[in-house]
């Protein structure tokens, strides 16, 4: 057995361990921490020196080649400036952000919560992120990372909705030139009303607009850079079939699909279930799988499926795969599962 292979062991050994520390800490702080500790790790070499490379097993999706099916899902790294630490860690994507045109401090905190009991959490953290230009500024700054890196773009709080496709095309415009792909975030349930514009007629409108301005700085520069919608959980059969139509004649490169739930029933009881935001986690690993399903037969192989919500096993992922995704993307798994799962996800696929 290779010694870098002796190495991850015993770093997927003390994972459970610094994350009985971290879980004793407020979440957000220990998410912080974790995250500066990534970076410094990262800066230091000792990353590199502790996790073996994943498995090769490349997707070719939307025109893009990514090294593997395994992405970070968006909201980790909000400020965009740990994606080499991550790709480090097996990613073989890291979708950055929510990134809004204006900076923005979000809601106030206490605003991310553990359900152990669960692996789940409720957030309300409501796109804390520096903005699109240091954000993009940040992620321009990764060195190492050979993956695919994909910019999520939001709309600021203060923005009305019947503005909202105007922030969407500032930031769209602002991350084209760089980014390999660009998600349109419209289904947080932490932006007041942003999910209002999943509507058949409000997605229509910013399907369009974008989709306008991609042809536009496609004939520009000469590179054709797909974008996403990434969708909620909480859509009935006839919405997924009415966005499932929108998206197949506005001609979507792909989706992403879920985003976290406003559902409580999984968690019934949990004295955090009362906290108003989105949950994630193991209570969103069936129904994340079954709404892939739904918007698979609407969409057939024209507009493929990066499937989220819920994945702490490689079953898990085969399941979203099964269901129809290209991909998947963790969020939720990582925080309580660490780097393994990755390599789990990877090496099953
Ligand atoms: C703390 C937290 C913050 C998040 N922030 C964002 C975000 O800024 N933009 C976004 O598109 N999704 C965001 N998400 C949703 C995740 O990207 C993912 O779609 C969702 O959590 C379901 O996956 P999971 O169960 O693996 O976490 C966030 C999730 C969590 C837990």
């Amino acid at each position: 057995m290779p010694i870098f292979r002796h190495i991850f062991l015993v770093l997927n050994l003390l994972y459970p361990a610094a994350r009985a520390v971290l879980f004793r800490i407020d979440a957000e702080r220990a998410h912080h921490l974790s995250m500066k500790g990534l970076r410094a790790s990262e800066n230091l070499g000792i990353l590199g020196a502790l996790t073996s490379p994943p498995e090769k097993k490349p997707v070719t999706f939307a025109g893009l080649t990514f090294p593997n099916p395994v992405g970070l899902a968006a909201g980790l790294d909000k400020e965009a400036n740990t994606i080499d630490a991550l790709g480090t860690m097996g990613f073989g994507h890291v979708e950055v952000g929510t990134l809004t045109p204006k900076p923005q401090d979000g809601n106030e905190s206490p605003r991310l919560f553990r359900l152990p009991e669960h692996q789940a959490l409720i957030n309300r953290m409501g796109f804390n992120n520096p903005g699109i230009d240091q954000g993009l500024a940040n992620a321009r700054s990764s060195t190492s990372f050979k993956g695919i890196i994909g910019i999520n773009i939001g709309k600021n709080k203060v923005t009305p909705n019947e503005q909202a496709n105007d922030d969407y095309a500032i930031a769209f415009e602002k991350s084209y030139p760089w980014a390999d792909y660009i998600t349109a975030n419209f289904s947080s349930p932490n932006t007041p009303g942003l999910r209002d514009l999943q509507s058949e007629d409000a997605a229509g409108r910013l399907l369009e607009v974008l989709k306008n301005l991609q042809t536009k700085l496609h004939q520009e520069t000469g590179r054709y850079v797909p974008f996403a919608l990434k969708v909620a959980p909480d859509l009935d059969q006839e919405q997924i079939s009415g966005l499932s139509r929108v998206f197949r004649d506005g001609g979507l490169d792909f989706l992403i699909a879920t985003n976290t739930t406003i559902s409580r029933d999984a968690v019934k009881g949990h004295p955090n279930a009362k906290e108003a935001g989105g949950l994630s986690g193991a209570p969103l690993t069936q129904h994340s799988t079954e709404i892939i399903a739904a918007f698979h037969a609407g969409l057939g192989e024209a507009v493929p499926i990066i499937g989220a919500g819920g994945i702490f096993t490689a079953e898990d992922a085969l399941a979203k795969r099964d269901a129809g995704a290209k991909l998947i993307q963790l969020y939720t798994g990582f925080v309580y599962r660490g780097p393994q799962l990755i390599h789990d996800i990877i090496k099953a696929w």
